[in-house]
């Protein structure tokens, strides 16, 4: 029996030539955590059960799965989470035309984001508590200004908390936005629509036909959106199905408890549950309605991919809530380093 959190880098596999390591962590209760080099991407959080362990994400048998498809799968995302109308980013009042990767939007920090990156990893050994710190440096070729230093450093506590803390200082004023688009799954299901889910959160925000936020917010009350109580996303799923979406791809306006959480996820048969804490304002809640058949080599579902399969909770800075195309929240000023901690809480 281990008496620590202590980690071990193993070779996973390759990708476009270069080796793919896989960094983890283990604790004293069993819990692993594991991060692969390829998008600095969640591979696992598994938990122990009575037979063995369960994976609590989705993920693949090889790297090269998860850049076949648009679904960012546990993956690091980077500098800015989200879409960017026209890819037109306002910084001190010029307009920064930045390459687009969805139609005439930019997602998740374009076709070069942190994502598509392969990252160098360590382990950090220490006394109580190793680390896993990644290392990235994202290079203006992406079409955002500033030569950019990230690290992202991920910890597993003794109390079974998952803390990934993204870090970031540019060289020149850029934006940065970033999020972890881990997509759980914490049932013995092939779709999450036993979970129940809770988001501290009284407004969505309105979309336009490209899923670009408007500046208007919309009251969650006496709507299939409202999950301020714990809520089966089944039947959410199913209030939803005449919308174009059929299930969850919203952004909500999040207020954190007394406890910092903003939201919670429960599988009630395994009785594992999730919370999340941030101290951002947002909350993205994806319930991969579009997942393809195709594509989409998961190992929970066989190779096969399917909507619902899982749900990603993906929390970021919402911006130009009072104002469009204002990114003045997440600006990142040069040589001063900005960090934002996301911490997933688990039980079983
Ligand atoms: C989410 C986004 C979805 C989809 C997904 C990745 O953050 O809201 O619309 O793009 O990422 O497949």
């Amino acid at each position: 029996m281990i008496n620590k959190t202590s980690g071990t880098v193993v070779d996973f596999d390759e990708y476009q030539e270069q080796k793919i390591k896989k960094f983890s962590l283990t604790n004293q209760h069993g819990v692993t955590l594991s991060v692969l080099g390829l998008g600095s991407t969640i591979y696992e959080i598994s938990v122990p059960t009575k037979t063995g362990k369960r994976n609590l994400v989705l993920n693949y048998a090889h790297s090269r799965d998860y850049l076949d498809n648009p679904f960012y799968v546990c993956m690091a995302i980077g500098r800015t989470a989200g879409r960017i109308a026209n890819g037109r980013l306002m910084l001190d009042g010029q307009t920064i035309q930045l390459p687009t990767n969805e139609g005439s939007t930019t997602l998740h920090g374009g076709a070069q984001g942190f994502n598509t990156q392969i990252w160098q990893g360590e382990i950090v050994h220490a006394t109580n508590e190793d680390v896993i710190k990644m290392y990235h440096e994202q290079a203006s070729s992406d079409g955002f200004p500033g030569q950019m230093l990230v690290c992202v450093t991920y910890s597993l506590t003794k109390d079974d908390v998952v803390e990934i803390k993204f870090s970031a200082n540019s060289n020149e004023k850029t934006v940065f936005n970033p999020t972890q688009h881990t997509y759980f799954n914490l049932g013995k299901t092939e779709t999450i629509k036993q979970h129940w889910l809770k988001i501290n959160s009284n407004q969505v925000l309105e979309l336009d036909k490209q899923k670009i936020p408007t500046t208007k917010k919309l009251p969650v009350a006496h709507t299939s959106f409202d999950f301020q109580g714990s809520t089966k996303l089944g039947t959410a799923i199913a209030a939803m199905s005449d919308t174009n979406e059929k299930g969850l791809d919203d952004l909500f306006v999040v207020q954190p408890d007394e406890s910092g959480i903003i939201a919670e996820l429960a599988d009630p048969e395994t009785n594992i549950s999730v919370a999340i804490e941030s101290k951002r304002n947002g909350l993205v809640a994806f319930t991969a309605n579009s997942f393809t058949e195709e594509h989409m080599n998961l190992i929970r579902t066989k190779g096969v991919g399917r909507p619902y399969a899982g749900i990603a909770l993906e929390p970021e800075t919402l911006t130009g809530l009072e104002k469009e195309n204002d990114f003045s929240e997440i600006e990142l000023q040069p040589n001063r380093p900005k960090s934002y901690t996301i911490k997933y809480h688990l039980h079983f």
